[in-house]
């Protein structure tokens, strides 16, 4: 029997100038319960990156395909979202700021997947995180291009990307299956591109949410940050055992912590190990339709309506160089595309010539499986 494996495996590529701003209320420190969310969580006036380009507190009049919601969700199978950008036809890299809620359900005052958005899914419940990864067709996510990027909890400046994004789940192990409360994540990471998506969500009452919703190796993509065996075509519940700390790896018993290079200009080198997805169990196949009901009746094109473009743009304004990343991920793209690991990446280091965000190279390697 053969079977077509899509492996989840994002290749990401950071910053190249990081700004030097870091905010003094950085976002994973905030805690906020689900019954006092503001209308934006962000706070800091001085930021140069600019100021959160969407709200907090999302409600029906809100829950529309122009929708600017910035508070997100990773509960069940048929209740989860994604960050992706606003305008139609936009690049992570461009938009990584910006991002808004795009979910499976109804309910969240959020944009809705459209019909087919969703291809692939597999979700891991452990003990101390919640971590999805599946494949998407993106265009149906209002992205485009070859690259993705990551979108988390911390940001260049502290202020998460996107900034001011706020990540709840009713389905932490630890909230014993009340899905009528909900628990804050502080720690989260996705990453978004190339047809396919991964993330995870922390507890932070679980075990080492910072290390295992780490959000310094934006160069390594899904296969480092969130191993999995997400498949096109396959929708999958499954329990599972917490990975390591994402970088931490045992050689011969010794364990040892791997460090991204930090800026872009570095090529990553060999990365002295492979990470295997931590031990799952009970798997449950469902249906997309069983999954992506509230979304079957819409199709097509993403919406370009007025707001969406005016709030897209007021926000990525403040952001800049916006040209000089397309370029650059132009570029880099037609060197690297063509490599299924990270060590693929640094071979195009010296061809970004970003200054602001995560500029991320992405590629989806497909493996037969014999
Ligand atoms: C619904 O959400 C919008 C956007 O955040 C907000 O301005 C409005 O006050 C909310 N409405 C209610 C009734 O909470
Ligand atoms: C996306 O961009 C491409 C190329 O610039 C263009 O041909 C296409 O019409 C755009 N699609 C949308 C939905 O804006
Ligand atoms: C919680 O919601 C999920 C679907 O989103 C459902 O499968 C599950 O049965 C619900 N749990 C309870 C205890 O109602």
């Amino acid at each position: 029997m053969s079977a077509t494996l899509l492996s989840v495996s994002l290749l990401a590529a950071a910053t190249v100038v990081r700004a030097d701003y870091f905010s003094k209320d950085p976002l994973v420190n905030k805690v906020v319960p689900f019954n006092a969310i503001p209308y934006q969580v962000m706070t800091d006036r001085d930021d140069p990156r600019g100021f959160q380009s969407g709200y907090n507190i999302c409600n029906s009049t809100t829950e529309n395909q122009n929708s600017l919601c910035q508070t997100m969700f990773v509960n069940h199978m048929d209740d989860f979202c994604l960050w992706a950008p606003a305008p139609p036809n936009s690049s992570i890299a461009d938009t990584e700021g910006d991002v808004v809620a795009w979910c499976s359900k109804k309910g969240h005052g959020s944009r809705i997947f459209p019909a087919g958005a969703i291809t692939g899914l597999q979700m891991i419940q452990t003990p101390s995180y919640i971590q999805i990864a599946g494949t998407i067709k993106q265009e149906l996510l209002n992205i485009v291009g070859e690259f993705g990027g990551e979108l988390d909890s911390g940001g260049q400046d502290g202020e998460g990307n996107p900034m001011g994004g706020l990540v709840y789940s009713n389905a932490f192990k630890s909230n014993n299956g009340n899905n009528a409360t909900y628990q804050q994540a502080q720690h989260w990471s996705f990453f978004i591109g190339a047809n396919s998506f991964c993330g995870k969500i922390c507890d932070q009452t679980g075990s080492n949410p910072q290390g295992l919703c780490q959000n310094i190796y934006d160069r390594l993509g899904c296969q480092y940050n969130a191993p999995n065996n997400a498949a096109a075509g396959v929708f999958e519940k499954c329990d599972g055992d917490d990975m390591i700390p994402v970088g931490t790896y045992i050689v011969n018993g010794v364990t040892s912590v791997y460090h991204q290079p930090a800026q872009e200009t570095i090529p990553l080198g060999v990365i002295p190990y492979t990470p295997t997805p931590a031990p799952s169990s009970n798997c449950v196949t469902y249906t997309s339709a069983a999954l992506f009901a509230d979304g079957a009746a819409i199709t097509g094109a993403p919406q370009g309506g007025s707001a969406t473009t005016t709030g897209a743009s007021a926000g990525a304004t403040t952001k800049g160089a916006a040209t000089s990343k397309g370029a650059a991920g132009a570029a880099s793209g037609s060197k690297t595309g063509s490599a299924p690991g990270p060590s693929g990446s640094s071979g195009a280091a010296g061809a970004w010539g970003v200054s602001v965000g995560a500029l991320v190279f992405a590629a989806a390697a497909v493996f037969a499986q014999a």
